[in-house]
């Protein structure tokens, strides 16, 4: 069942054993916190990014794509707040070896027996909290000297803020209007984990939306109410997402107000970000201006006038979505007849990896030969999968395991009339479609 304890487990070993997601350099004995999208986890990610691009730039007029560079220059992080700022508390234990974050020790699970919060055993020996920044260093160039630093990028967003008038003038923007990039990030996580929920490697998918100041508020609402369909729209269940509205203490340096996108992920996980929106004020754009000393301001032709933009952000991890999605659509059930019953990726079909399998009933009376002519056309429009070996009912199970929606067979009566069977992953209905109609029959229920 979705939302129970171990759901988590069953999803690792799920997408480990299916080729979603494995564990980065697994035969060195892994990386921390590092994964590895396998063959249908790009493609169920990309289905995902691809459907907040056309969401968030394909079909709107008011916002632009971007794709900046992961390194940048580094007075960008003094100026955003990130070299200061983008830190968290860490205290060590001096007994167990372990690395805590120090606002976070409720949480924490101290690797001592019987299981307790850290500095709780006689024994733990927690030192003072210092803070570490999260930021990856690394150096430009052949020198490895503090002139040459230059960080990963901690959030694409900065990518786009010294962008912003490069954008605007090319393509002739007036605001309101938008930069949306996808792009990797990278932060030095103190206490990564959750499989890939939180880890030091993963993408981003953000959107700056420049406005008029005093039209903030409003524009901040408007921006909420669309990332919450957004996310309704991909399939994830209305009960299982709410939003979490940041206190003052909770608020990032750069907010003047900030609502979560929330996900029961279940098990001890329960609620968590999946998205951030944040109202950022002109903060940005301002240190920016101020340490690059180039002007980022806008001006307003029709009412004559110049100013900096307030910035509305959306802010979605690609990766959380990705995980969300998967322990949105794990159902394990029963089904008449079969005592193993079935495990079920129910996913979204729009962003399901194989869109449809094809089966011939027999490996005979040319039945491979018009179910190989079916998936060649069919590939034309969809990714399909082909398969002929076992039984018809562990073939279903293998599709249902990843979320095929459609299971095509070639049974006897094909070859005659040149209809086939199509099975709905959810429903198991079947329907009898002619051969020729099948791309137009699998458009129109995947487009819903
Ligand atoms: N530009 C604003 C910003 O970066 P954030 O709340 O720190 O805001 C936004 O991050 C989103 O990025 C989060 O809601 C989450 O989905 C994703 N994210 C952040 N840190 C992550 C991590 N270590 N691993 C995976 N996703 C992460």
């Amino acid at each position: 069942m979705a939302g129970s304890p171990d759901v988590m487990d069953k999803l690792v070993s799920l997408c480990k054993r299916r080729g979603f997601i494995f564990q980065s350099s697994e035969i060195y004995g892994g990386t921390g916190s590092v994964w590895d999208y396998g063959p249908l986890g790009v493609e169920l990610k990309k289905n995902i990014k691809d459907r907040w691009w056309h969401a968030m730039v394909r079909s709107r007029d008011d916002i632009e794509g971007l794709d900046a560079a992961i390194l940048m220059h580094p007075r960008t992080w003094e100026a955003s707040g990130h070299v200061a700022g983008f830190v968290d508390p860490l205290v060590d234990c001096k007994t167990c070896k372990g690395r805590f974050r120090a606002d976070k020790l409720e949480d924490a699970r101290c690797p001592q027996k019987p299981s307790k919060q850290p500095g709780q055993h006689d024994a733990c020996a927690l030192t003072e909290a210092r803070q570490f920044n999260l930021m990856f260093k690394t150096h430009m160039g052949a020198l490895e000297e503090s002139a040459s630093i230059v960080y990963l990028r901690p959030e694409t967003a900065q990518g786009i803020f010294v962008n912003f008038l490069n954008v605007q003038q090319s393509m002739r923007q007036k605001v309101p209007f938008g930069i949306a990039q996808i792009g990797k990030a990278f932060r030095n996580e103190i206490t990564p984990g959750n499989f890939i929920f939180r880890t030091r490697e993963f993408e981003q998918m953000e959107m700056q939306f420049f406005v008029e100041p005093g039209t903030d508020m409003e524009w901040f609402e408007q921006w909420k109410q669309l990332r919450m369909q957004w996310h309704l729209d991909l399939g994830l269940s209305p009960e299982r997402l709410r939003f979490h509205q940041h206190t003052a203490g909770e608020l990032a340096h750069y907010a003047r107000a900030a609502f979560d996108v929330t996900f029961d992920f279940g098990g001890t996980l329960g609620y968590q970000e999946i998205e951030g929106v944040h109202n950022r004020s002109d903060f940005d754009l301002t240190q920016h201006q101020q340490f690059s000393s180039k002007k980022l301001e806008y001006f307003d032709q029709v009412n004559n006038k110049r100013y900096v933009p307030y910035v509305i952000e959306t802010s979605v991890g690609a990766d959380r979505v990705t995980l969300a999605a998967l322990v949105n659509a794990y159902r394990e059930e029963t089904v008449e007849g079969e005592p193993e019953g079935r495990v079920v990726l129910g996913l979204h079909p729009a962003i399901a990896p194989i869109k449809a399998a094809v089966f011939p009933l027999t490996k005979k009376d040319g039945q491979p030969e018009m179910a190989q002519a079916i998936v060649s056309d069919l590939r034309g429009a969809f990714p399909v999968d082909y398969d002929e070996s076992g039984s018809i009912g562990k073939r279903y199970r293998r599709q249902d395991e990843v979320g095929t929606p459609f299971c095509i067979t070639v049974d006897g009566q094909s070859t005659g009339d040149q209809t086939v069977t199509v099975r709905d992953r959810d429903s198991l209905a079947q329907d009898r479609v002619d051969a020729s109609q099948l791309r137009g029959y699998l458009a129109a229920k995947l487009a819903r």
